[in-house]
């Protein structure tokens, strides 16, 4: 089947729309935390956000790998456009991993798989997966702004400044560093993927 004929086509141009609109969002967001004066939450939220303009270009890639470059293509597609405080944005955007992650894209690759292009629908799976752990991290951030506990724990752990490395034990993290005088926004977070800590 000619590749422009299938619903992959179609789907690899919404995904790649999908997230660089995604990274766009969480740009915005990470633009809210930094108001907030929360550096690593910013930075954490930046992270994901570049996570998602290198799946846009994985799904562009694709496309030009399977189809050759495109003068245009049209798209019957939806997207979210929420907006609000840097809590709402994090709730917002856990949702919206949750969407992708248990639902669109693994119908994207089940079409995938069904049209014959395992390699797509793997790279959907691959991608799924990403989501998934994006979602458990929006969930734990949303979690944590909305009831002030991004720098507080049930029991002591280590806090560690971001600028200078200074480090203490304790259920709760510093206001202002004792060593450098960084606010508390630069104490790196207890994210829950290990490979995510910032
Ligand atoms: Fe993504
Ligand atoms: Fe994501």
């Amino acid at each position: 089947m000619q590749f422009e004929k299938t619903e992959t086509f179609l789907n690899l141009a919404r995904s790649f729309a999908g997230e660089c609109q995604a990274g766009m969002r969480y740009q915005m967001i990470a633009k809210l935390a930094m108001q907030e004066n929360l550096k690593c939450l910013s930075d954490a939220i930046k992270t994901i956000a570049k996570n998602e303009t290198l799946h846009a270009t994985q799904f562009f890639n694709k496309l030009l790998e399977k189809g050759g470059s495109k003068e245009n293509i049209t798209l019957d597609a939806g997207y979210p456009f929420h907006a609000g405080t840097l809590a709402e944005g994090l709730s917002f955007a856990e949702k919206d991993e949750n969407d992708e992650a248990t639902d669109i894209y693994p119908k994207f690759a089940e079409i995938a798989e069904r049209e014959g292009f395992k390699d797509v629908a793997a790279l959907y799976r691959m991608v799924a997966e990403v989501e998934r752990h994006h979602n458990e991290i929006f969930n734990y951030l949303a979690k944590a702004v909305k009831d002030g506990t991004l720098y507080k724990n049930d029991s002591p752990v280590i806090w560690v400044c971001s600028e200078c490395g200074y480090m203490h034990v304790a259920d709760e993290a510093w206001k202002v560093c004792p060593l450098c005088k960084a606010n508390q926004g630069y104490v790196n977070l207890h994210l829950p993927f290990e490979g995510n800590r910032v």
